[in-house]
């Protein structure tokens, strides 16, 4: 297997639940028995980020989790809890929006700016000071392949190029984090690609780059991951119980199946997926 640490944990989600207009969407994520912990990984002679998979069947509610620890609204019950940059003493503060960012399907970019212009708003934000906005703008827009898109705007962008602009924005504003709902629903095989190339970067140059992402393509989840969680619906005398939850995780670095290449216990770990997700 291949030699790994764990050190302090990044992300800690401890009883949440969330209730939406009194229906129970998200029920008791990480419990004692169930723990939905995501921690700095060290590996030797390596820059490794973590790449977590969340996938369980469509009104399950990875959306939803995803709201709750991107802090765009609060938890019902439980607690979000992820290291305090700004005290950078070893603290540790329950999310808020902006600290982790967050890249919805739609890609809701601004309408009327163009894309530099979205992109200096995010470096602002990022608190990228001042005189160090345009170099840095001007480097993502190179390294994107977006430089000859700079003074469009939204409408005027392809689908594909839309998403490399949501992605840099997010990557801009909050630095090691990253969630992406469905990142792969739609696009054709290059954008896949583009989409895989993207999350090797973040966790490839920094050691606290870590993406969580959802997808129905349970072979893009074990080819990519390094943690799975399974969301569904418990059953108690064959009744499905309110509010998804955990049903199964799995650790492919604790399995040996991480940072290789797809093979035979990666199929088999698939079809075990595929079969959870179907009977829950
Ligand atoms: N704002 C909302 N108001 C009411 N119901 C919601 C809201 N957001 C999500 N839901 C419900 O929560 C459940 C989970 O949705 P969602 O998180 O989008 O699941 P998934 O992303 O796994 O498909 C669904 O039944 C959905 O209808
Ligand atoms: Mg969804």
């Amino acid at each position: 297997m291949e030699e790994f640490k764990r050190v302090s944990s990044l992300l800690t989600i401890e009883g949440v639940s969330k209730r939406i207009h009194g229906k129970l969407i998200l029920r008791d994520i990480g419990t004692k028995e169930s723990p939905f912990v995501i921690h700095d990984i060290n590996r030797p002679n390596r820059i490794q980020g973590q790449t977590v998979a969340v996938v369980g069947a469509s009104g399950s509610g990875k959306s939803t989790l995803f709201k709750l620890i991107a802090g765009i609204y609060p938890p019902t019950t439980g607690t979000i809890i992820i290291p305090d940059e700004e005290k950078n003493n070893g603290s540790f503060k329950e999310v808020e929006g902006g600290d982790i960012g967050f890249v919805q399907q739609s890609y809701p970019l601004s309408r009327n700016q163009t894309v530099q212009e979205m992109l200096h708003d995010a470096a602002k934000q990022g608190k990228i000071p001042k005189s160090e906005r345009q170099h840095v703008v001007d480097s993502y827009l190179e390294t994107w392949n977006l430089k000859d898109q700079r003074y469009l705007s939204k409408n005027q962008l392809s689908g594909g190029q839309k998403q490399r602009v949501a992605i840099i924005e997010q990557i801009i504003c909050s630095h090691h984090f990253m969630i992406f709902d469905e990142p792969f629903s739609g696009l054709d095989v290059r954008n896949i690609d583009d989409v895989k190339n993207t999350f090797e970067k973040i966790t490839t140059t920094s050691d606290l780059g870590t993406i969580i992402f959802s997808t129905h393509d349970i072979h893009l989840a074990v080819e990519l991951a390094d943690l799975i969680y399974v969301i569904g619906f418990e059953k108690e005398k064959g009744v499905c119980k309110p509010g998804g939850t955990v049903i199964k995780s799995f650790d492919l670095m604790e399995m040996g199946l991480a940072w290789k290449e797809y093979g035979a216990p990666h199929r088999e770990l698939n079809a075990q997926i595929q079969k959870l997700i179907k009977d829950s």
